[in-house]
């Protein structure tokens, strides 16, 4: 039993390393779609035809089950790849509904980072119009989060000053919550969490997805443990230097040093 995840590059590593931690029993293969990343700005055709065309290499695979460990994909695809493809399939969105609900009792603003495709699209509007009956919601795209992610740029001052110029016309004390929209984008959660003032809380979509992959994986009829627990990498640029990074990354946001997961492009 093999549960696939894929995003454009090395975001989803964010939603994997949640399912290893919710689900360390199970057997994983990540694939970033290297070829074409990034997504998020490129046209709503283009990610449709990417989406499909890693998710049949993923099938060849052998997967059981599909987390779209990408809101960008999900905005475009997730109606169509659910009816193509008959196994239980986890989409994500920007989590902008329990935001607004948490921040219905303050009268604080939410705002929302994603990429400039999710924003344009209109499951985005719904989702907005939807759930923001007081108008509370402001969106922010931050195409360049998802370039600094890929090259693992992680240093402080560099994504400091890139911060604070996206956000320099916000009033900070306005908002009550930072929706990140985009799975790149909780790589940089430490640096935002130092950053922001301490009354805005930082949230993102993963631990919610991964419990919807947990209910879903219990309605097929799947076990939660049992299985080999191991993780398997692949790209469609089958670049053996971008599955050192991937290694890296997941290492990095677990923790750890030693990296024991096997390799594959
Ligand atoms: N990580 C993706 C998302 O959640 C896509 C980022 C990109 O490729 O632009 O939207």
């Amino acid at each position: 039993m093999q549960i696939g995840l894929f995003d454009s590059g090395i975001g989803g590593l964010t939603v994997l390393a949640e399912a290893l931690r919710r689900l360390p029993d199970k057997d994983f293969l990540y694939m970033a779609d290297t070829l074409h990343v990034p997504y998020g700005t490129k046209s709503k055709e283009d990610v449709r035809a990417f989406v499909f065309e890693i998710v049949d290499k993923m099938m060849n695979e052998g997967i059981d089950a599909l987390v779209v460990a990408c809101n960008t994909a999900t905005s475009i695809a997730i109606a169509e790849l659910r009816e193509r493809y008959s196994l239980p399939i986890v989409g994500m969105e920007p989590a902008v509904k329990p935001a607004v609900e948490m921040n219905l009792a303050t009268g604080k603003r939410v705002l929302v980072f994603a990429t400039p495709l999710t924003l344009s699209l209109p499951k985005y509007y719904a989702l907005v119009s939807s759930v923001d009956k007081m108008g509370i919601v402001d969106s922010l795209p931050l195409p360049e989060l998802v370039q600094y992610c890929e090259a693992l740029q992680f240093d402080k001052q560099v994504m400091n000053e890139y911060f604070l110029t996206k956000l320099s016309s916000y009033n900070l004390d306005d908002y009550g919550i930072i929706v990140l929209g985009c799975t790149h984008y909780p790589f940089y959660k430490d640096i935002l969490r130092e950053l922001l003032p301490p009354h805005i809380e930082i949230v993102d979509g993963n631990a919610g997805t991964v419990r919807r992959l947990a209910a879903l994986l219990n309605r097929y009829g799947i076990p939660e443990s049992g299985g080999g627990g191991s993780v398997r990498f692949m790209c469609s640029g089958n670049d053996p230097a971008y599955i050192d990074k991937m290694q890296t990354a997941l290492a990095m946001l677990r923790g750890t040093e030693t990296i024991s997961e096997s390799r594959s492009t």
